[in-house]
């Protein structure tokens, strides 16, 4: 049975992607008899103006531990067409679809290729999702892939910073990735040993971070680590503020606040990017691996509509409509918060 798939890569890139474009296009060669995979480049920008070419099997082999996507990724679904003019993207990306002749779409992103994935759905475009990102806050699932790499990295720059925050006794502030969810922060900060953590669901209040830093310096420990979720907001912010400008940075915004309240030397750490960068870790290997391979599955059954998951530590799928447009942020109740708080972090409240 012949089967032509279409697979981009939207949103952020992250490590896994390659090895998750490499699972569905190994497993379609062995579970369809003339399985062909046709790479649409660039996200749905390809999609939307054509931009696709027949890839060989060959291309499938030495990506497992690659970085990035080999397919090339964009940030947004323009309504911009190449040629200037403005177009209804939805329309244009089904049209394509006819014109490639696949039988089924995989797309592979985050939160909001998911939910344009699912507005692909009633053209009459069969779809599977693939959920990654590094801040493991997609509805539906325990774990994204790209997530544990990134918690990795994140982690090793948390124990490297240590060595001069208590060597010069100073405050280390570092600025992780996660913007509306904290789970990079929350997983790295408890890692990383940091004395404060501070997360975009829990709104902090300077002072209790303040007087953190200065019950350890009294205690002895002069020198505090605080990890800091980009997506953290001072409890005295104005809500409708827009901080997530493009050169903003919380990290150096609280290490001003907390030098007028403390006296003790600051430095700020901004890892940025070098968070999603490089190799996938074993763990999102294996985990992108499984994920492609049942997004295979899920297209021999002809089961689409669906984004795959883990639960209960197992690779399964949801249903697209229900995780569109959610956002998984962390739970007040959840353990990882009650385990912080239970060996003395702070996480910034009153
Ligand atoms: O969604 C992944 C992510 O790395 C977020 O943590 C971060 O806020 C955002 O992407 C950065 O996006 P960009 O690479 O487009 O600047």
């Amino acid at each position: 049975m012949a089967k032509r798939i279409g697979i981009l890569t939207s949103g952020g890139d992250c490590p896994g992607l390659n090895a998750a474009i490499r699972g569905v296009a190994k497993a379609s060669y062995q579970l369809f008899e003339d399985a062909q995979i046709v790479g649409i480049m660039d996200g749905y920008g390809g999609m939307i103006n054509g931009n696709y070419r027949e890839m060989s099997k060959a291309e499938f082999s030495g990506i497992l531990t690659l970085g990035g996507t080999i397919l090339g990724t964009s940030r947004n679904a323009s309504s911009e067409h190449n040629s200037g003019k403005y177009i209804d993207i939805y329309k244009a990306m089904a049209k394509n679809y006819q014109k490639m002749k696949l039988d089924c779409l995989v797309t592979l992103g985050g939160n909001g290729t998911h939910t344009a994935a699912g507005k692909l759905e009633p053209y009459g475009l069969n779809v599977i999702g693939l959920p990654k990102t590094i801040d493991n806050d997609i509805w539906g699932t325990e774990v994204t892939f790209g997530f544990q790499s990134a918690v990795d990295i994140a982690t090793d720059v948390i124990d490297r910073v240590h060595t001069t925050a208590i060597s010069h006794s100073r405050v280390l502030i570092v600025e992780l990735m996660g913007n509306s969810a904290g789970w990079l922060t929350l997983s790295a900060g408890l890692a990383g040993g940091a004395d404060v953590i501070l997360l975009p669901e829990i709104p902090y209040d300077l002072n209790a971070v303040a007087d953190m830093i200065y019950e350890r310096y009294e205690s002895g420990k002069h020198f505090s680590i605080v990890a800091i979720a980009e997506g953290a907001r001072n409890i005295n912010d104005d809500e409708d503020q827009d901080l997530k400008g493009k050169h903003y940075s919380v990290g150096y915004k609280l290490a001003d606040e907390l030098g007028k309240v403390i006296d003790i030397e600051t430095r700020v750490v901004v890892p940025g990017h070098y968070q999603r960068g490089g190799a996938p870790c074993p763990y999102d290997r294996l985990l992108a691996t499984q994920m492609g391979v049942h997004a295979a599955e899920l297209i021999k059954d002809e089961n689409f509509g669906r984004t795959v998951a883990v639960k209960n530590g197992l690779v399964t799928s949801n249903l697209m409509a229900d995780v569109a447009g959610k956002t998984k942020t962390i739970p007040p109740d959840s353990p990882l918060l009650e385990v912080g708080r239970d060996i003395g972090i702070s996480f910034g409240e009153a």
